[in-house]
């Protein structure tokens, strides 16, 4: 044992030692070649006359843009944080070699506010050997293009779109007023108007927070086809009244705006009479890089035109076939909860938060139109009947438990995947072949033996060995897994490998 040990604790020591030198020596290194022109301080020299490293969008993402900038200098207009700058960064690739250059760039990507990945040796190697042919500094398009920066995380969090498919407007339609088809989670945090199954006579309206960097005067910049209004903090900012083309004169509107530092709840709304559809919004103003876009369309990029793809619509009420979902608030379970509908009237709401699922329930699924409260807090109620809180249901486990997503099969059920500990779980909830059932496909893979709370806080009844009735409505059948039931619990005790639990409408 003793023996064993020893060998590990020199090594580690090491290691240690070693990347300190090379933390320093990154420091050390671009003292020497580069901080006369960007600066100690990575924010530029001379003032900001150079351009800055401090959080460059230069430096985020894959190291090449910036191995091939120090390599091979750049010259000509560049713009840097919304900034343009027309210099000339010497070539430096003849002066340093790759182990001091992967120094530098590790060091400058991680200082002053800087977050990317530490730079290798064997990268800079393979840079030279793709641009060996090179002889003059690059241009920023040239650079770009083979190396583009990566795009900008969306400010707008939280973005549920509603699209309303049914009734024709002569004008935007009063939203609280009629129902929506459909709710969907912006997952990238812009507006599009993709898989909307209604070419002409739709409306939607999205709902999110939009993130203000800093306090001050901000610029809107609206375009739509055909209308469109931008609402803050539940004030109509501007709006678009009237019908005609993405980008032209009559539908472009600006808006400035004062804004506190901090979220504030950002609503648009959208409506299309007929021919083609687009709306594209963006923002410029203190703390932002240039103008930034709030949507996928950008009025001059061509790319306004909707491509004509088989349409995915998630309706609120289970299609004959398919399950309906819903990822947002729901009352009875935590933010960011799964609301799944299956056709054959099972209906359950899942906690990503906890991993557990919180409400079953039969018939029907949830009422479709969350109604804009001036700030769009609004939750949902499961509609239907046999309402059951499965109460603190999910793993008993001190280690931590987290989400890591679900997939549909073609029917849109879900299979929800998650980690407990050192296991991984699958878990597929899906429905059973006769109406009123819910089959739930628990697998554990790894080398604990884990304790489940199916029910907790409700009445039990067992029936049988395999057979236990939930408050008095529901039947949870539990074949061949090792149960403990009392008046108002039942724990499992799952090995690894495969269980099911059904649960059926009495
Ligand atoms: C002689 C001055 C000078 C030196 C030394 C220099 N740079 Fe630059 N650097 C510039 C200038 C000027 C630009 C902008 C070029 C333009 O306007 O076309 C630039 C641009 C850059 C950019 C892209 C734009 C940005 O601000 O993010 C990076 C990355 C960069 N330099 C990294 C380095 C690193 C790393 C070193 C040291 C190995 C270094 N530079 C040394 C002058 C210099």
């Amino acid at each position: 044992m003793k023996l064993h040990t020893y060998p590990s604790i020199a090594c580690s020591l090491v290691v240690f030692a070693s990347s300190l030198v090379s933390a320093e020596t990154g420091k050390q290194l671009y003292t020497t070649y580069c901080s006369a022109c960007h600066a100690p301080d990575g924010k530029g020299a001379t003032g900001g006359t150079f351009p800055p490293l401090a959080k460059s969008e230069w430096l985020t993402g894959k190291p090449d843009r910036a191995i091939q900038t120090v390599l091979h200098g750049l010259t000509g207009e560049v713009k840097v944080l919304g900034k343009s700058y027309n210099l000339a960064m010497p070539p430096q690739g003849a002066v340093i070699n790759d182990n001091q250059i992967a120094s530098i760039l590790t060091y400058v990507r991680s200082s002053w506010g800087n977050k990317e990945s530490a730079v290798t040796p064997a990268q800079i190697k393979t840079a030279r050997i793709a641009s060996a042919k090179r002889t003059t500094p690059w241009k920023e398009q040239e650079l770009l293009k083979l190396y583009p920066h990566p795009a900008p995380k969306s400010p707008i969090s939280d973005l549920i779109r509603y699209t309303y498919e049914e009734g024709k407007h002569s004008k935007m339609p009063d939203f609280s007023k009629i129902k929506s088809t459909s709710v969907e989670e912006e997952h990238h945090g812009l507006l599009n108007l993709k898989n909307i199954a209604a070419k002409d006579n739709f409306g939607v309206v999205w709902e999110g927070k939009l993130n203000i960097p800093k306090s001050g005067k901000f610029t809107f910049n609206l375009s739509s086809d055909d209308e469109s209004a931008l609402y803050l903090n539940g004030k109509k900012v501007t709006a678009v009244t009237s019908k005609g083309a993405l980008g032209s004169n009559s539908q472009r509107k600006i808006a400035k705006v004062n804004l506190q530092q901090g979220t504030t709840p950002i609503r648009i709304e959208f409506y299309e009479h007929t021919g083609q559809q687009g709306i594209a919004l963006n923002w410029s103003g203190p703390g932002i890089p240039g103008t930034q876009w709030l949507s996928e369309d950008r009025p001059n990029t061509g790319n306004n035109r909707r491509k004509k793809k088989p349409p995915v619509v998630i309706d609120l009420t289970p299609t004959s076939k398919e399950s309906a979902i819903y990822n947002h608030f729901l009352n009875g379970t935590t933010p960011r909860s799964l609301a799944v509908g299956h056709p054959n009237g099972t209906n359950f709401a899942f906690s990503t938060k906890n991993c557990s699922m919180d409400i079953l329930w039969s018939g029907k699924f949830i009422s479709a139109g969350r109604h804009w409260t001036g700030r769009g807090t609004g939750r949902t109620d499961p509609i239907g009947d046999n309402k059951l809180p499965l109460g603190g249901q999910g793993f008993i486990t001190d280690a931590p438990v987290q989400f890591k997503g679900y997939s549909l099969n073609t029917l849109r059920q879900p299979t929800l995947r998650y980690t407990v500990g050192s296991s991984s779980v699958t878990d597929a909830i899906l429905p059973g072949n006769t109406n009123h059932e819910l089959v739930r496909t628990l697998t554990i893979k790894g080398n604990n033996t884990l304790k489940f709370s199916a029910v907790s806080g409700i009445p039990v009844k067992q029936l049988d060995n395999a057979n236990y009735e939930l408050a008095g409505s529901w039947k949870l059948t539990l074949p061949n897994t090792p149960a403990e039931a009392n008046k108002d619990s039942i724990t499992l005790t799952l090995a690894p490998g495969t269980h099911t639990l059904t649960y059926s409408l009495k």
